[in-house]
């Protein structure tokens, strides 16, 4: 049975309002509940997409208090600073942690059931504590991950090839950061590998086109930040993806960030894979078969993580 399709979106900064938009937009929930330190800030953000033309979202949108994570159906966590102009992901590691931990606390104190979906970056590192701190059942806690890079993935090889993205498939896998790993050897264009499609259509495809084609998609959350302060709008619809498929019941394949439990002989980190999403989370990780040189990147990924975490403690 569907469930009240109660959402609530912790920080309604840049990107947390964005995320409540674009659900409103597409009706994708029938309460959703801004929650931020600025309260002012939130009820005006709230009152902006509320009053937008009815047609355009009929969902009840209004800045709320923790009291509000009751009986949600999906908490998303966006609290925390954003990367500035030449910082990584996990240049937020110190200050992001501490902002989770109270955020975390505070959702404890009111949470009934629902997913727990973090944004905030560094979000591997924060899926991680979040899902420790929680104590919930696998797959109940996750985060973003690599959605957003896969977006980005599979956008440039759609450019490349002239086709739109929808018949492109290909996941970028590991951290949600400057270590991510794209799966070349599992990306097709209509269900054909791209090797073949290319060779077909007589458009170059070696290893040249494939790294300028992983450089674009690694720096590009770079490039918008030095162009305009943030990155908002991209993650905000794969947040929408994810929603429909925990609230909607329709379950879906995405590159998300949970905590592994022996995938590809890995445990206690959280990092990107293929993975089942529906009304309870991550369902299923699935173990693809991947090339040599994309496991030992994969690894090499699971090494760095495992440090982050180690240096918190
Ligand atoms: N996972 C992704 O793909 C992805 C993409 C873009 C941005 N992000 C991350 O999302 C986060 C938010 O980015 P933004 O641009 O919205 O930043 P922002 O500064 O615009 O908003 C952050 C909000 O968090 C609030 N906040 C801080 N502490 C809080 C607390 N304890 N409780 C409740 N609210 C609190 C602030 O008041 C602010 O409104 C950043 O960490 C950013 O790196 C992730």
């Amino acid at each position: 049975m569907i469930g009240n399709r109660k959402v609530a979106i912790i920080g309604a900064g840049y990107v947390g309002s964005s995320i409540a938009y674009a659900l409103a937009l597409r009706d994708i929930a029938r309460k959703i509940v801004l929650i931020d330190i600025n309260h002012e800030k939130t009820d005006g953000e709230a009152k902006d997409i509320r009053h937008g033309i009815q047609s355009m979202g009929t969902a009840d949108l209004y800045a709320g208090t923790y009291a509000d994570c009751a009986d949600c159906d999906l908490i998303i966590i966006t609290a925390g600073r954003g990367r500035l102009p030449g910082e990584s992901r996990l240049d937020l590691t110190n200050e992001n942690v501490k902002i989770l931990d109270s955020v975390i606390r505070s959702i404890k104190q009111y949470y009934t059931r629902g997913v727990v979906l973090v944004i905030s970056n560094p979000v591997d590192i924060l899926t991680f504590k979040a899902t420790q701190w929680l104590e919930l059942t696998d797959g109940m806690v996750f985060g973003s991950g690599c959605i957003l890079d896969s977006s980005r993935f599979v956008r440039c090889i759609a450019d490349y090839v002239g086709l739109s993205t929808g018949v492109i498939n290909g996941y970028i896998v590991g951290e949600h950061g400057d270590g991510q790993v794209p799966v070349w050897s599992r990306v097709t264009v209509g269900g054909i590998p791209i090797e073949d499609y290319c060779r077909d259509i007589n458009r170059k495809w070696d290893e040249e086109v494939r790294e300028e084609i992983a450089r674009q998609t690694r720096t590009m959350g770079a490039e918008i930040i030095r162009e305009k302060s943030r990155t908002h709008y991209g993650i905000a619809t794969c947040v929408c993806l994810l929603a429909d498929a925990i609230i909607n019941q329709r379950p879906t394949i995405c590159s998300v960030s949970s905590v592994l439990m022996g995938e590809h002989g890995v445990r206690d980190v959280a990092l990107s894979v293929p993975s089942v999403v529906g009304p309870s989370g991550v369902r299923q990780r699935i173990r693809e078969k991947w090339e040599s040189d994309e496991y030992r990147k994969f690894f090499d990924g699971v090494e760095r993580t495992r440090e982050v975490l180690a240096s918190l403690q």
